[in-house]
């Protein structure tokens, strides 16, 4: 067609149209659309500019004009209604309910502590209390401090490859590296640097190969030993019952067990009553399995030759030690049947401590 006519045509086509259009649109967002329509890269009225170099160069001045007038129509009229748009939602905005400053805010949740640092730190200010004082040791240790010195003969099963997790030390081939696992390096690095009397306890992370639902690969010990002279399994008793009275209540029943560790002699596990259940309600009781009795923890007094590889004589000195198992007292005062609950970090479960 002749760019000529097809101007003429096009202008006369669109015509007064966009005027409907544009005051049907209720947001700006159709506003703008229409708009583009017209306006736009391919918008009609951009398409027909784009004749504008085949028309003959006597028509051009008058077509020129044409479209440009009806251009700028377009946007005096897309101008005039974004204005109303906009009034209206403001008008709306101040009609609205007022948004009341003084109604009290959403507060945060409060958290807290994870129920295992609870307990952790519940049992540490006991011992605190009674007098130990609180260290710390690494979770990569040597096997020396983890087995060797603890009087583990070399071919104990715990440190066979299906117990222990072996840790490759770039440069360090000589000396064997693992994940402790027990806190009772403690006693190992404590009792070598100095000299008695020393109480101490410690807790924080251990590691096995084990997962189940009593068992997880990385779970949490405390650990505790008292060397002095005369230092007797009388008082391992005593300050054992101190703390689980402390722990469960004035009067709860204790029981000391005969039990066997390398690194001591005699050894104990230390039991309490369970709370969970009564004579009559034990045999279906689900946290103490109807024995009436929670095994709290290990214990006994530290073997001599322990002393003796940590440079204290035995002759002169003497001490108990204990370990407990910090998982195990959370699950038993929570009744949790899972301790794999105690590691997915599930807020629906923590919230319930
Ligand atoms: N280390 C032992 C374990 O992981 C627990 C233990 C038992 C620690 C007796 C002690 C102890 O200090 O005397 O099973």
């Amino acid at each position: 067609m002749d760019p000529t006519a097809e101007i003429e045509q096009g202008l006369s086509a669109f015509g007064e149209d966009f005027r409907a259009q544009f005051a049907a649109a209720e947001s700006e967002l159709t506003l703008r659309s229409a708009r583009a329509e017209l306006l736009g890269k391919k918008g009609r009225l951009t398409q027909l500019l784009k004749l504008m170099g085949r028309v003959p160069a006597d028509q051009r001045k008058r077509l020129g004009e044409a479209v440009n007038a009806s251009k700028l129509e377009v946007e005096a009229c897309f101008q005039a209604r974004l204005d109303e748009l906009s009034r209206a939602a403001r008008e709306a905005d101040l009609k609205a309910t007022p948004f009341d400053l003084s109604l009290p805010g959403r507060a945060p949740a409060r958290g807290h502590l994870h129920p295992l640092t609870q307990v952790r730190e519940q049992v540490l200010d006991t011992f605190e209390g009674l007098g130990f004082e609180v260290a710390s040791g690494p979770q990569v240790e040597l096997e020396e401090n983890n087995f060797t010195k603890l009087a583990f003969p070399p071919d104990h099963p715990a440190t066979d490859m299906q117990d222990t997790f072996w840790v490759k030390v770039a440069g360090a081939e000589s000396a064997r590296t693992l994940l402790r696992t027990h806190t009772s390096n403690v006693q190992v690095r404590e009792m070598s640097q100095r000299q008695p009397p020393m109480a101490v306890v410690s807790g924080g992370a251990v590691f096995r190969r084990d997962d189940d639902v009593t068992h997880s690969p990385m779970f949490h010990q405390i650990e505790g030993f008292w060397v002095g002279e005369g230092v007797s399994f009388s008082h391992l008793k005593g300050v054992l019952t101190a703390f689980l009275e402390r722990m469960y209540g004035a009067g709860v029943a204790v029981r000391f067990r005969p039990s066997y560790f390398p690194f001591v002699e005699p050894g104990a596990e230390v039991d309490v009553a369970c709370d969970f259940c009564t004579e009559t309600t034990c045999a279906s009781c689900r946290v103490c399995k109807g024995t009436r009795w929670l095994e709290i923890l290990g214990c006994g007094m530290i073997h001599p030759e322990v002393l003796e590889h940590c440079g204290i004589d035995s002759e002169r000195y003497t001490g108990f030690a204990f370990g407990l198992g910090v998982e195990r007292v959370a699950m038993r005062r929570y009744g949790i049947p899972d301790i794999r609950l105690l590691f997915e970090n599930d807020p629906r479960f923590l919230a319930q401590f």
